[in-house]
């Protein structure tokens, strides 16, 4: 049902269909790339795309009806080209809720992809490690998550359901690609990096102020392993139109627990933490992705 609002607002507060469909068309357009994966790049993670090969990039302020990233990190900008013999789309830059964006809006690209034929998402995310057990530059194997924006209705799927994207009320209990953990798993142990791996459930909120210490206490006992602002949104939207999900969070600082710590979390170390273990994350997904089995088109 439409708000108290009527159909028409309610309906011009989202996107259409035919703007997604019109963003897809124009993207197949100007480039012969066919991605079957889709790679959004999380803060300090966008080097990742600059690895690409014969590379086609658009910035998103060229890109008709794409959301602006605002944030420093990310660079605003999608690349398409091979990733160890896959032909991806890297987003070097995602759009959070804390900047302004509806839910709806930062999950935008995720449908426009799926038009495009990409079955396939990975999303990765800088986090805070709340498990006691987690160290600055783990990277994080995402099992499950915990919306927790979603318990106070801010949920990408909320309004009139899109029967052409998916159902009305979609599953999110096999929301992480099993077997795909289980290749990262394979990929991280022959790499020698099984050291610096877990797995564990990572908790988005809203941002933009970190946790205070109750919160993050109350976040641990509820069962979440690392806590950032981001991607829990994506992941919906993406299982909603039945693309095969998989993701890394990279821990970049440990998110402070007790009342004596003098640490303050802040996004310069986010950042720093970013770019001395991006180049790990960067060769464990390259890795992975060029063992992935998937329709791929090379063009
Ligand atoms: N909290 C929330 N988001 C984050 C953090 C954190 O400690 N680190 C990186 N993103």
């Amino acid at each position: 049902m439409d708000s108290q609002h009527g159909p028409s607002l309610s309906r011009s507060l989202r996107y259409s269909y035919e703007q997604y469909k019109a963003t897809a068309d124009w993207l197949l357009a100007h480039t012969n790339r066919r991605p079957s994966i889709a790679i959004i790049c999380g803060s300090g993670l966008g080097g990742l795309a600059d690895t690409l090969k014969d590379q086609v990039v658009f910035k998103y302020c060229d890109v008709p009806n794409f959301p602006q990233s605002t944030v420093s990190g990310h660079a605003g900008r999608l690349v398409f080209g091979s990733l160890n013999g896959k032909m991806c789309v890297c987003m070097q830059g995602r759009f959070h809720f804390y900047e302004g964006h509806p839910v709806w809006k930062t999950t935008f690209p995720i449908r426009v992809f799926h038009l495009m034929g990409v079955d396939t998402l990975i999303v990765t995310n800088a986090s805070g490690g709340l498990n006691e057990d987690f160290k600055v530059g783990d990277i994080m194997l995402i099992k499950d998550h915990i919306n927790l924006p979603g318990f106070a209705g801010i949920n990408p799927l909320v309004g009139p359901n899109d029967d052409r994207f998916g159902e009305r009320f979609p599953c999110m209990s096999d929301a992480y690609d099993k077997e795909l953990r289980k290749l990262a798993i394979d990929v991280s142990r022959d790499l020698g990096y099984w050291n610096n791996m877990r797995e564990g459930v990572y908790c988005a909120l809203a941002g933009p102020s970190y946790e205070t210490i109750a919160e993050s206490r109350m976040l641990r006992m509820l069962g979440a392993d690392a806590v950032g602002m981001s991607t829990t949104h994506e992941v919906i939207a993406a299982r909603h139109c039945k693309l095969r999900v998989f993701g890394l969070s990279l821990v970049t600082n440990k998110v402070v627990m007790d009342y004596e710590s003098e640490e303050r979390a802040n996004h310069e170390e986010v950042l720093q933490t970013g770019k001395r273990s991006a180049e790990l994350l960067e060769k464990l997904l390259t890795h992975i992705v060029g063992r992935m089995d998937c329709n791929s088109n090379m063009f």
